[in-house]
């Protein structure tokens, strides 16, 4: 709130816009509106010569494939807003021109708009044989998640530079890493190359092809505060107000234990359930992650070594 200039943003209109993209179905979306309206409301409290209370509009975004039905079900019965379901690729336009005060977006940049096409391409130098992601990965491989990641992004920007006004702010929570830390030092390369061995101990027992195997691959990325700094001064449209790393683990004081990893397995399976489902179908989702997470469960020391670091990217950028 420190970067928001509130009372100016809205001097024309008594209403205060805010888009959450990749909101899911709740509850998460709910309490980071609610924060941020409250936010907004102290702000304006103290330095408003308005005597009209501001009102809010909150679009709430994510993929047609999202089930907003439940989004709305759950929408808190008392809350202070107006909402509106939007649905789309951020990567895109999904909101009008000029049309949102703050645009945030949490735990969803990472996903890449497709799993780069040369990785599957048997006769690329950057095929992932055997792997499911670019951790540990031949540089080729590395590379083209790199490059998906930049043309995302790119037009993520744009599309935000069109719809935030100007003095907005656009802030983001994704999956980062420090610049030249290898992915092979986090424990997110631990689960990828378990979910690998899974999937080929499954092809051994003839659950799943080989062609099924070799063309799976999870599309997410994790930039460093530098990529994302290029890419930012690349499109021009934004100053950068806050860059910062978070160690998402920090609040785990002890050694994590076979619990921690029954809940970590809960979680990604519900972010990434629906890949495995599209691609191996719903009957075996159980399954793989059973295997997955008994597999972690006996590597909680090594996950435990590699587990406190800094792979929680928030970045905060004002438009111009
Ligand atoms: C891990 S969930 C995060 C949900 C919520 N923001 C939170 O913090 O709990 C990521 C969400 O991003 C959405 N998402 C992924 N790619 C997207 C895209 N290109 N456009 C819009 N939403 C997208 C997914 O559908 C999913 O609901």
């Amino acid at each position: 709130m420190e970067k928001l200039d509130a009372k100016t943003l809205i001097s024309n209109s008594n209403t205060f816009r805010i888009a959450d993209l990749g909101c899911a179905t709740g509850p998460n979306t709910f309490f980071l509106i609610d924060d941020i309206i409250k936010s907004v409301e102290t702000t304006l409290g103290s330095n408003s010569l308005k005597t009209t209370k501001p009102e809010f509009l909150v679009f709430f975004n994510d993929l047609p494939k999202n089930d907003f039905n439940t989004l709305f079900i759950s929408l808190p019965q008392d809350r202070s807003y107006f909402a509106v379901g939007v649905p789309g690729s951020f990567h895109g336009r999904v909101l009008p021109e000029s049309s949102v005060h703050m645009v945030v977006t949490m735990g969803a940049t990472h996903w890449l708009s497709n799993v780069p096409k040369e990785v599957m391409d048997i006769s690329s130098k950057a095929w992932n044989k055997g792997k499911v992601h670019y951790s540990d990965a031949p540089e080729e491989v590395v590379k083209a998640y790199e490059e998906q990641f930049g043309r995302d992004m790119e037009k993520f920007l744009e599309a935000r530079a069109i719809e935030i006004v100007s003095g907005g702010l656009l802030v983001v929570g994704m999956c980062g890493i420090p610049k030249e830390m290898p992915f092979s030092n986090l424990a997110d390369s631990i689960m990828y190359s378990s979910m690998a061995d899974v999937l080929l101990q499954m092809q051994f027992e003839g659950l799943i092809s080989e062609e099924q195997v070799e063309t799976f691959n999870i599309p997410i990325y994790s930039a460093s505060p530098e990529e994302v700094t290029v890419l930012v001064e690349k499109n021009g449209c934004f100053t950068v107000e806050s860059m910062e790393l978070m160690d998402p683990t920090a609040w785990l004081k002890r050694p994590m234990n076979v619990e921690d990893v029954q809940q970590w397995m809960v979680c990604i399976k519900a972010t990434m359930g629906s890949l495995f489902i599209n691609h191996f179908g719903d009957h075996l989702l159980n399954d793989i992650f059973d295997r997955l997470t008994a597999k972690l469960a006996g590597l909680t020391e090594k996950i435990e070594s590699s587990y406190r670091k800094k792979v929680m990217l928030f970045f905060a950028l004002k438009r111009k």
